[in-house]
């Protein structure tokens, strides 16, 4: 389709995400989002299989029902570069600004281009004319230009889950130059935060063929195509639902004492070391006589064939340990801490109980955990949600207690605060979180993304609305 032209109708969705869900692994919230929105939508939704010894091209189909799923095939040598090699030892800590983990090599690059190229030609395969793309997260970045490549001319998005680099970071990627290129074959390309718009637009500047337009578009060799922020949102009411009706927990606490809760992917990038300090902070300083709270932290291994998430691991262990040691009595463990993947019934029932949710990550592009926290909880008894500057949610969660996670004596006070926080400030602060995430639903999000991907006639008008600063 020529560039600026009308789609002829709203055709199939078509969305491409490197994780399918999956039995018991913990799947993060990309895959959470994305099946709630496909449940609605139908549509195809592609990922990738699990590695074999070759690899060829094309899909295979493993289920069709409100939408269907397939899979392209990865090899266990591009699993190693492009997925642990690129996407989780280069990206992943670039954009989450770790550069100090980054590791170099020129064959987890190759092997990347290489899997987003196959991926590039098994969607020309299937999309009709017509039918929309919409590319999920950092582990695609090149898969439209190489779709506009093989003359695929359909509307083409992208959302990136994560935060943006900035200028500097973006120095430490030997491909950083090629970055802009690669966003400017999309039509959309859909952020968290209005921060991480910002980002891009300065990342874009490098590219002196891109040109901002005055309608607040960008343009590069005459394709035009849009960067705006779409805070991704959760299935607020049914979450809501499922933790109001959760079976009784499993809980071996006294039913009076503060339930404090962490739920997390053990990623370097969610502060669990930052957190465990500050809640041990806490421990040394709070008044002998007064409540004696339980922190279950739950936090789910991840990507552990990455070495910076072993050394999370055992670094999370020591420290859970120490504080435990320091702390514990007969009749009293302060932490708990459990890596196990935990039934969502009981998750959000788990959110329900808890007085105080801690989500506390050094840098995050939404995360959900925050607004699962905030649906989950009792309207007239609700609890209190400490919440990093750092998370994207901080842009729409302004009530929550917002902390700055490397501030182990900030972070003991916030939850002293919490802990102690009246009812009517409890009311107050869940007042106003509320509306912000059962309003700005998993519904919401994709309608807004969709529209303003295929509807190129509200285009300008749109970014209008929503140019960057
Ligand atoms: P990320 O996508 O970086 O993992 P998010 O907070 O955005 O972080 O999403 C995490 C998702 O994974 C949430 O939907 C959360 O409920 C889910 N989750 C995290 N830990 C567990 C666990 N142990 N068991 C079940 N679900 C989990
Ligand atoms: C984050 C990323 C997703 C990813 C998820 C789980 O949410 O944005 O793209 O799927 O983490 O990580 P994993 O590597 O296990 O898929």
């Amino acid at each position: 389709m020529p560039d600026g032209a009308e789609p002829m109708s709203d055709g199939r969705l078509i969305v491409v995400s490197n994780r399918l869900p999956k039995g018991d692994v913990p799947s993060g919230g990309l895959v959470f989002a994305v099946h709630e929105m496909l449940s609605q939508t139908g549509g195809l939704w592609i990922g990738a299989a699990d590695p074999t010894k070759t690899a060829e091209d094309g899909l295979t189909q493993i289920g069709k029902g409100v939408y269907d799923r397939a899979t392209f095939a990865l090899s266990e040598d591009e699993h190693r570069h492009y997925y642990l090699g690129y996407s989780n030892s280069m990206l992943w800590p670039l954009f989450h600004h770790r550069a100090d983990l980054l590791s170099f090599d020129q064959d987890d690059f190759d092997g990347y281009a290489r899997v987003n190229a196959r991926v590039a030609r098994a969607i020309a395969e299937v999309a009709a004319p017509g039918d929309t793309i919409w590319i999920q997260d950092y582990h695609f970045l090149m898969v439209a230009k190489y779709l506009r490549e093989l003359g695929v001319r359909n509307r083409i998005g992208l959302f990136l889950h994560i935060p943006c680099p900035n200028v500097s970071d973006l120095m430490a990627l030997p491909q950083g130059a090629d970055l802009p290129g690669w966003l400017a074959a999309h039509d959309l390309v859909g952020l968290q935060t209005q921060r991480d718009v910002s980002a891009v637009s300065d990342l874009l500047r490098l590219d002196r063929a891109i040109e901002r337009l005055p309608n607040g578009g960008w343009i590069r060799k005459g394709h035009r195509f849009a960067v705006l922020s779409f805070p991704i949102g959760i299935d607020a009411q049914g979450f809501a639902d499922t933790a109001a009706s959760a079976p009784e927990l499993p809980l071996r606490m006294p039913r009076d004492a503060p339930l404090i809760l962490g739920v997390d992917r053990l990623d370097y990038s969610k502060g669990l070391v930052q957190r465990f300090d500050g809640f041990d902070t806490y421990l040394a300083r709070r008044d002998a006589g007064g409540p004696r709270p339980t922190f279950l932290q739950i936090a789910p291994g991840s990507r552990e064939d990455v070495a910076a998430y072993q050394e999370i691991r055992d670094q999370l262990e020591r420290r859970a340990g120490a504080i435990n040691g320091a702390h514990a009595d007969l009749d009293w463990t302060p932490l708990r801490y459990v890596r196990r993947n935990i039934d969502r019934a009981i998750l959000a029932g788990l959110y329900r109980r808890a007085d105080v949710a801690l989500v506390t990550p050094l840098a995050d592009g939404m995360n959900l955990v925050a607004k699962e926290f905030v649906a989950a909880q009792d309207d007239e008894d609700p609890g209190v949600l400490i919440l990093s500057h750092f998370a994207g949610a901080a842009e729409q969660l302004r009530a929550a207690l917002l902390v700055n996670p490397f501030d182990t004596s900030a972070l003991a006070e916030a939850i002293d605060r919490a802990i102690h926080m009246p009812l009517a400030e409890r009311l107050e602060r869940h007042a106003a979180l509320r509306p912000m995430v059962f309003d700005q639903d998993i519904t919401w999000w994709r309608d807004n993304f969709l529209r303003h991907l295929r509807g190129h006639a509200g285009f300008d008008r749109a970014m209008a609305r929503f140019s960057a600063p």
